[in-house]
């Protein structure tokens, strides 16, 4: 089993990147960070805590809250996406019942890591990269402990490319979610971002799952219903949603609510992509992810990239900046000469699979 801490700012996607990463046989989830991003930190890590509570793992998935707002710059929450709350749109979430620790989570993390043994153990960020800059600033000898930090994060497009930093992409070619450049959990903390990317001992370690890999792992109409009543693929169609269990109609109805908003907001027909679970899928089953070799000929050698975040230009919540010009928050990819160091960045996954 792979040991993981979750570092999340609990949104509808990071709910089922929790039920994953608490229920998979595989995983053995020893803790979860909360940080600012889809609503307030006081939000996230309720909802975190209320997602615990809900699938059973509130006693023994210790929840510390860390930051609540970027290292340099004003927070930014996505209400139009995730609602006021970061989870809106369900009925079925219960009370927590356990509180979170409000202080302590860096210090935490790096005992909790270093316990296991050297090179077992997975860090996933599913939010900002804020709390992963101040741990790894903080305790930085823990980058040579960990296996790997997995990241929901970056939108890359217009294929992957061997051009120089920061080259820009053809006029009008949208690819981020939070502006046309730029994905949201990169945005929010473009400094904490650039500073985990530019860690080269840390970047040999990243695995980094984009929109481009997240846009393919969908929860269409045949995956609502094998959530609800189990069994994606062989639905009974007499079942009614009465029939469901308690965790199961949660979940439904949080990925219900999820494709609302994404049809009403980037008029997304089958939807949602689920983003954040994939960055837990990655840490212990690589093998649903398909990567392309170094070089045509490098045999099994995956592509590395080298990862560049622009954190120059206008920057906020404001719809004229989010419609404008800048390319803040834009993560530019090149790939890395065969053999020479940088970050993982899968070009696809087995989502019927990891359903
Ligand atoms: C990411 O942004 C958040 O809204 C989601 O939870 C996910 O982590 C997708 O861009
Ligand atoms: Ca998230």
């Amino acid at each position: 089993t792979t040991p993981m801490w979750l570092d999340c700012d609990t949104g509808h996607d990071d709910a089922f990147a929790i039920l994953l990463a608490a229920q998979a046989p595989g995983v053995k989830l020893l803790g979860i960070s909360t940080v600012y991003g889809n609503a307030p930190l006081e939000n996230t890590t309720y909802n975190t805590r209320a997602i615990l509570t809900a699938i059973g793992r509130e006693e023994d998935v210790r929840v510390y809250a860390g930051a609540r707002k970027p290292l340099h710059r004003e927070a930014a929450h996505a209400a139009d996406i995730h609602g006021e709350s970061g989870l809106d749109g369900t009925h079925s979430l219960p009370q927590p019942t356990v509180p979170a620790h409000q202080t302590g989570a860096l210090d935490t993390i790096n005992e909790v890591l270093s316990a296991e043994p050297p090179g077992t153990a997975w860090l996933v960020a599913t939010g900002a990269l804020t709390n992963m800059a101040l741990l790894f600033q903080k305790h930085p000898k823990l980058v040579h402990h960990i296996a790997g930090l997995s990241i929901m994060g970056g939108a890359i497009g217009g294929g992957f490319t061997d051009a120089p930093l920061g080259t820009i992409a053809g006029e009008g070619e949208r690819f981020g979610n939070w502006t046309p450049y730029a994905e949201f959990n990169i945005y929010c903390d473009p400094e904490a971002a650039q500073a985990i990317f530019c860690n080269t001992a840390l970047a040999v370690k990243i695995v980094l799952i984009p929109l481009d890999v997240t846009h393919q792992f969908l929860a269409d109409s045949t995956v609502k219903m094998g959530l609800l009543f189990g069994g994606v693929g062989s639905i009974r169609i007499e079942r009614s949603i009465a029939d469901a269990t308690p965790v199961r109609r949660l979940f439904f109805e949080i990925v219900s609510f999820f494709a609302q908003t994404y049809a009403d907001v980037f008029g997304l027909k089958i939807g949602p992509p689920v983003h954040d679970p994939l960055a837990v899928a990655a840490a212990f089953r690589a093998d649903l992810f398909v990567y392309n070799n170094a070089t045509d000929n490098s045999g099994d050698q995956k592509e590395r990239f080298h990862v560049h975040v622009i954190t120059d230009g206008e920057h906020g919540s404001d719809s004229t900046i989010r419609r404008g010009p800048s390319q803040c928050g834009r993560t530019v990819v090149t790939r890395t000469r065969p053999g020479e160091p940088g970050v993982l960045i899968p070009r696809g996954v087995d989502a019927q699979a990891l359903w």
